[in-house]
């Protein structure tokens, strides 16, 4: 059965030619992986979706967010396709529309002019639209340093949402203490601080990504002591402590590339997502790479997505049907192109 499935795409691949694109993330499982025109982290994904101008149909590998930001960045002509609705992911969904328009407001009442909205591309489109319209950029995890540094040259503080980790663990890199940051609690409406605000440079919602904060300084530890030689590599949505604790952290590309570059023979245990761990294990078998977390931390909404499904959306579009076509709003994307573009322009 599988193979028939396989067999099918493989048809329906070669038949729509240029007018399909089919754009995969890293955190993909390999049975779709093998289907990818390219293979990619969040930002390269971005990036690819902007260039293309070719294909009618852009088949999304991914999750629901970067379906939305590929829709953005094409063109009327195209559509982009999501295989399965209920791949969405849970950080993006810690941040809604409604909640953050009110932090907003008490964030203007307690700091004024002085702040700068800074997102994470794991966000809805209307989390996007609001960083644009009030003059802030998206980030990734690969130019988040670069994106923050941006935005102090903006404004005095920033306000980084939805990932809470990423945004206190790129502030921390470029200098800011951790005295200096504040969580923003959007239950409770409040900020998480104390001491003086004026000394806050930065605001954190309080969003994590289920997957990376499965990762723990437990984890660390047995590594360490069973594996004293094996270096530690970890995604910078891990908690500061995680961090902290290991050799080095980097977005996605980061960690296949300082896989790809290290010598025969190095030992390493990272933390991300499972299935990319998997794939980069079963590409260097002259290394010795574990997970960090011998749970190995898949992320569900990135799984929903098989072969099934790849099928499923493929025979849509080769019979002409509408299903599955992810469309943000025209003044939604108006805005959050603002903030997507002032990312690309510097990334
Ligand atoms: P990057 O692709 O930017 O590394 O982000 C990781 C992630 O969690 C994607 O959902
Ligand atoms: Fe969302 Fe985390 Fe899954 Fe990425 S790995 S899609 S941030 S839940």
């Amino acid at each position: 059965e599988r193979s028939e499935m396989e067999a099918r795409i493989r048809e329906i691949k070669e038949k729509l030619g240029d007018d399909l694109f089919l754009p995969c993330h890293h955190y993909q499982k390999d049975e779709v992986v093998q289907f990818a025109d390219s293979i990619g982290d969040s930002l390269q994904l971005a990036q690819v979706a902007a260039k293309n101008k070719k294909a009618k149909h852009i088949v999304f590998c991914g999750v629901h967010f970067m379906a939305e930001t590929a829709d953005m960045l094409t063109e009327d002509y195209q559509d982009v396709y999501l295989p399965d609705m209920r791949a969405g992911c849970s950080m993006a969904d810690m941040a809604d529309i409604y909640q953050t328009e009110e932090a907003w407001k008490e964030l203007q009442n307690i700091f004024g002019d002085t702040i700068i909205p800074l997102t994470y591309v794991n966000s809805t489109a209307a989390i996007k639209a609001f960083t644009g319209r009030y003059g802030g950029a998206c980030v990734t995890s690969s130019n988040a340093k670069k994106m923050v540094r941006w935005a102090f040259t903006q404004k005095e503080r920033l306000f980084f949402l939805p990932d809470q980790h990423l945004g206190r663990n790129t502030a921390f890199d470029i200098g800011i203490p951790l005295e200096q940051m504040a969580v923003w609690d959007p239950y409770k409406n409040a900020l998480e601080f104390e001491g003086n605000v004026d000394d806050i440079k930065v605001i954190l919602w309080k969003g994590h990504c289920s997957v990376h904060q499965g990762f723990t300084p437990a984890n660390v530890y047995q590594v360490r002591e069973k594996y004293p030689d094996m270096k530690i590599i970890v995604h910078p949505e891990c908690c500061r402590e995680v961090v902290e604790l290991a050799d080095d952290n980097g977005s996605t590309k980061y960690i296949v590339d300082v896989i790809n570059n290290a010598p025969s023979g190095s030992s390493w245990a990272i933390g991300t997502e499972m299935n990319l761990v998997k794939r980069i294990i079963a590409e260097h078998p002259d290394k010795s790479i574990i997970s960090l977390n011998e749970n190995m931390c898949p992320c569900l909404t990135m799984n929903r997505i098989d072969l099934p499904h790849l099928l499923w959306a493929l025979e849509m579009i080769d019979n002409g049907e509408q299903g599955n076509i992810i469309q943000v709003d025209k003044e939604t994307t108006r805005e959050a192109i603002l903030s997507l573009d002032r990312m690309l322009q510097l990334a």
